[in-house]
Parts: C-alpha cells; sequence; structure tokens
C-alpha cells in the first residue's frame, strides 16, 4: 500500500532541530521524539482541522477531564527504514481499527481516517530523518487521544485532543525476561475495558508489576479476572508458548488486548504450515508443561517489544525455567538460528518490515 496525498495538513516547522542530540548508539525507549507532532482538536460535535507543530508541551487546563477521570487512549505502532531505503509503516489500518474501538468503549469520538492515516504518513515523512537503520531499530509512533474539556463533574467530555507523536526506538526489552503469574490481582474482567488500549488499564498494573519487580521478575503473567486460573496476557505484551510443536495463545476477548504483533505471528504462522492453537492456557497446563518437558518455548509479543522471549515463569513461588537452546534444540523451519519458533517468527516479521521478504499480506504501508 502507497499513500497519496489528499487532505490539507499545514506546517509549521521547528526552527532548530534536535536531531543532532540523540545518542543512536544508545536508543532507550521513549527517550528521544521527533522534531514536530500533529495535532487535532475535538469541539462542537467536530474534528477540527488537524496540523503539524513542533513537539513541545501541551497547554491543558488543571480540570481538562482526562486528569481527573481518565478518558485517555493510545495506540503503539512502528515505521521500518527498508533496505532500498524506502520508510515502512507497519499495518496503519490495523491500529486505526484498533484506536477506534477503544475510543468507542472510552466514550470518546472516533477519528476520522483520513486523519489518522494522512496525518501520520505526512508526520512521519517530515521527519523520515528520524527513522533509524539498521536491524531491530524503527520509529515508535505514538498517536493518543485526550478528554481536553474543563469540568470537575464527572461527565463525558465534549473536547478532545488528538495527538500523534514518534520516537525512535531499539528493542524494549534487551534479554529474556523473568513474568511471575499473578493469582491476586487483576489487569481486567469480563465487561471491562481489558480490550481497549486506555491509559487506566497501564495504571492499575503498575502497583502488581511493582511488587512482581520486587521479587525479582520482570513482568506479571495476568491470569483471568474470575478464577485466576488462565493465562491472560503479560504487562505490555500478549504471550504465547510452545507446547508439544503447536504455537499455543490464549483466545482474545474483552479483557485481552487485540494486539497486531501476535495477529502478525499468528498468520505467518499458520502460512508456514505450523500448527496453530488459540485456546484457554491453563496455570496447571503450564505447570505440569514444564514438569513433563512438553513446553519448549515462551515470549511475548507486542510492537514495542516485537518478541521477547520469556526465560522463567514464576508459578505460586516456585520458578519455572524454559529449556535453552543447549538443553533442547529446536526443530523449526527456517534461517533462524537453532530451530527455534520465536526467532523464526521474529525474523519472517522483520523481513516483511524492512523489505526483504515479499509483503504477502499486504502489511505495509509505505511512505514516499
Ligand atoms: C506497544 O507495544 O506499543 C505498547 O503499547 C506497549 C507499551 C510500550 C505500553
Amino acid at each position: 500500500m502507497t499513500h497519496t496525498k489528499s487532505l490539507h495538513i499545514p506546517v509549521q516547522r521547528t526552527g532548530a532541530s534536535r536531531l543532532h542530540t540523540v545518542d543512536w548508539d544508545n536508543l532507550e525507549f521513549g527517550k528521544y521524539f521527533t522534531d514536530h507532532m500533529l495535532v487535532c482538536d475535538y469541539t462542537d460535535g467536530e474534528w477540527r482541522e488537524p496540523k503539524i507543530v513542533p513537539f513541545g508541551d501541551l497547554q491543558l487546563s488543571p480540570v481538562a477531564l482526562a486528569l481527573h477521570y481518565g478518558q485517555t487512549i493510545f495506540e503503539g505502532m512502528k515505521a521500518f527504514r527498508m533496505e532500498d531505503g524506502a520508510i515502512n509503516i507497519f499495518r496503519p489500518q490495523k491500529h486505526y481499527e484498533r484506536l477506534s474501538l477503544s475510543a468507542e468503549r472510552m466514550c470518546m469520538p472516533v477519528i476520522p481516517q483520513e486523519i489518522f492515516i494522512e496525518g501520520l504518513a505526512r508526520l512521519v515523512d517530515l521527519d523520515r530523518a528520524w527513522v533509524p537503520g539498521g536491524e531491530g531499530s524503527s520509529l515508535y509512533i505514538r498517536p493518543f487521544m485526550i478528554a481536553t474539556e474543563a469540568r470537575l463533574r464527572v461527565k463525558v467530555s465534549n473536547n478532545y485532543r488528538f495527538v500523534i507523536v514518534a520516537s525512535p526506538a531499539g528493542s524494549y526489552y534487551q534479554q529474556s525476561v523473568r513474568v511471575k503469574v499473578e493469582r491476586d490481582f487483576v489487569r481486567a474482567a469480563r465487561g471491562g475495558t481489558g480490550y481497549a488500549k486506555c491509559g487506566g488499564n497501564y495504571g492499575a498494573s503498575m502497583y502488581p508489576t511493582q511488587r512482581a519487580k520486587d521479587e525479582g521478575y520482570d513482568q506479571v503473567l495476568w491470569t483471568d479476572g474470575k478464577e485466576h486460573r488462565f493465562i491472560e496476557e503479560s504487562g505490555a505484551m500478549n504471550v504465547l508458548f510452545v507446547l508439544d510443536g503447536t504455537l499455543v495463545t490464549p483466545p482474545l476477548s474483552d479483557s485481552i488486548l487485540d494486539g497486531v504483533t501476535r495477529d502478525s505471528l499468528l498468520t505467518l504462522a499458520v502460512r508456514q504450515g505450523i500448527p496453530v492453537a488459540e485456546r484457554p492456557v491453563d496455570v496447571e497446563e503450564l505447570r505440569a508443561a514444564f514438569e513433563s518437558g512438553r513446553i519448549s518455548e515462551a515470549f511475548g509479543s507486542g510492537t514495542a517489544a516485537v518478541i521477547s522471549p520469556i526465560g522463567v515463569i514464576g508459578i505460586d513461588g516456585e520458578d519455572y525455567a524454559l529449556p535453552t537452546v543447549a538443553d533442547r534444540p529446536g526443530t523449526f523451519p527456517g534461517s533462524a538460528p537453532e530451530g527455534r519458533l520465536g526467532p523464526w517468527l521474529k525474523e519472517a516479521l522483520e523481513d516483511i518490515r524492512y523489505g526483504r521478504a515479499a509483503d504477502t499480506e499486504g502489511w505495509n504501508f509505505i511512505v514516499k
């Protein structure tokens, strides 16, 4: 897919680029932001003209509703510098659809598709020098929407601001992660906001995650809100297991985020003829799989994380280590080292994103 320009978006360019301030060899996630941002306001029942302005602080009333009652939603997506130098935004349509679902759940207005897609393309085009080259690097893009009406009453805001900012990024997790199966706290219950990418889901996860960190883990592995029995997702990632050679992941529901990377990996696996099952994963099944050696891999998937191998899963005070390659060489296809499915899927995905393999699914959106 290649975009064509139609919508008028006025651009106010920065007078002083900060490009030279970036430490490109140490791209700490979310530390640097590109020179510009896109801003679009919603007032009197309408989205106004979007504009691109220099990156900078927002002016907000101290009683803007977002600050008090949490009407805030966001997306996380990426642009890649392809081998031929073109800039590729990965699956913007799918991110747009999820943002629209989040908006609906949080009683916020849906942003017109044209503003989202065209705004994204214009911003990335303008700041294209900020898209890093090199394996594993990308421009992380954060579209978000906040309620801006100044009121203290608990109510649906009449005014909103939609913003897109972008940040050059390396990988989110550098090493394999240790996750703790959470049996007390809940991320999302049926009927709640788990499937929406709203700020509150992340705010509510801080305390349990901090407790897990204090115990030596990196992340929580959430279980269902009713019985704490079935695996849901990890903090900033969906979660996938390789059980008896099948790629297994919990099915989507209203308490799980419909991850774009999750969807992409499942598609690639199916296309390769790898057995895939979207089905409930009982914690007891996981424990038994560790004890019988039926589990060979576990990894998280997400836009920021891409694929992040899980090294250890803590279940009720017991740590279970995933087998290392030395313990158990993999048997999966492809050129990825060690015949492991996680690295193979990551490579297959990155090959499409960087333009080394055919984009058979139409996922790439090339910014001319
Ligand atoms: C993403 O993967 O894009 C996320 O939104 C996770 C996290 C950085 C909030």
